[in-house]
């Protein structure tokens, strides 16, 4: 069954984010900021969507968005559907927790004045919910002494931990997790990441949130690009077993700079929203980047995945590009940007 056919836990179409600003100092004229502008990805049953992206291309607002958790001077548009049916934020309260549960990437979102193992089992009474939260802490090396500890007493890797515990104690439809495996070690990152397929495998969703695109290939069925608050790239793991079947200069270029490809690093820099350029933002980068890169440019659909290039003709896009054409690219080697950074 490929992801077209299966039946969607959670679909975000052309999400955007922009925060209300003062524009001066003394505060007298306000400003809106557009972080993300066109973020797409759906997660079916029984799948692992990982969403990558630099730092900074609005992968943690995308996760605060869905669950209603960005600042008051944020304003949301776009369309989120969990299982076919609109999120407003009544219903995204009443599922958040529940058949939502999140991992944020923030260690602060523990509640400081509450030992962990009660704010993990939710009960001081209930024996199996104990048990289970127990036997989760045990399964991630947090022996009996952590259950009492507080926050503060935790290392950051702890944290994370006891964070990762809250997301698969309850009984949620969908898990999205924001970077859950730093701070872990690898035997750990790969335990967590089982759990999360053996979660989705009895028809469940997650959406991981992560900078490691190895991680990635590794434990997602489909991979969602991100660059400079839009989608990008959406394609499954298959494509990426060689350049030529992927679909934008940016994901092409992130395949080139993984260890195995060829460690390129990747010149330049991902523009911040108050510089970015007309049309497509990677167009800076991007040798293949033309006038008619300049406008507004729509995702299409491509083969199983989909993709938002201009320059995007018959398997071949503005990229193959990138890699041949280097010393036309104006910007200097300036910027590694090899996935897992
Ligand atoms: N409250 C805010 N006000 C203004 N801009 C913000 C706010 N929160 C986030 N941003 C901006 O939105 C963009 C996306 O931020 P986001 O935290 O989603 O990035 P990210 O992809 O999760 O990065 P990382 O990989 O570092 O976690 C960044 O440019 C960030 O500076
Ligand atoms: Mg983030």
């Amino acid at each position: 069954m490929n992801s077209l056919q299966k039946k969607k836990i959670l679909e975000i179409r052309e999400l955007s984010v922009s925060f209300r600003q003062y524009a001066d100092k003394r505060g007298s004229r306000q400003t809106s900021l557009p972080v993300i502008s066109k973020l797409s990805v759906s997660v079916g049953e029984g799948e692992i969507v990982a969403v990558v992206g630099s730092s900074g291309s609005g992968k943690s607002l995308l996760a605060h968005a869905i669950l209603d958790l960005l600042p008051y001077n944020a304003s949301v548009s776009g369309s989120m559907y969990f299982q076919g049916e609109p999120l407003d934020k009544a219903r995204i309260r009443a599922l958040r927790g529940n058949q939502i549960a999140f991992v944020p990437q923030s260690t602060t979102y523990l509640d400081p004045l509450m030992p962990v193992g009660g704010q993990v089992s939710r009960t001081r009474k209930d024996k199996e919910k104990k048990e289970k939260q127990r036997k989760i802490f045990q399964r991630y090396g947090l022996g009996p002494e952590v259950d009492g500890r507080y926050p503060f007493e935790c290392s950051g890797g702890m944290t994370r931990r006891v964070l990762l515990a809250t997301a698969l104690m309850g009984d949620p439809k969908l898990i999205i997790a924001d970077e859950p495996t730093p701070g872990m070690d690898l035997a750990l990152a790969k335990k967590s990441m089982e759990d999360f397929r053996a979660f989705a495998d009895e028809g469940n969703g997650v959406l991981l949130i992560t900078h490691d695109i190895e991680l990635a290939l590794e434990t997602a069925d489909r991979i969602a690009v991100f660059y400079a608050g839009m989608t990008v790239e959406e394609a499954p793991v298959a494509d990426f077993a060689s350049e030529e079947t992927l679909r934008h200069p940016y994901t092409k270029a992130l395949w080139r700079a993984m260890p195995q490809n060829g460690f390129q690093p990747l010149p330049g820099f991902q523009p911040y929203v108050k510089d970015m350029p007309k049309g497509c933002p990677f167009g800076p980068r991007c040798s293949g980047y033309s006038k008619g890169c300049q406008g507004e440019i729509s995702m299409r659909r491509v083969g199983n995945g989909s993709v938002r290039c201009a320059a995007y003709r018959d398997g071949m896009s503005g990229s193959a590009a990138g890699q041949a054409d280097e010393s036309a690219n104006p910007r200097a080697w300036a910027e590694a940007e090899a996935p897992g950074a």
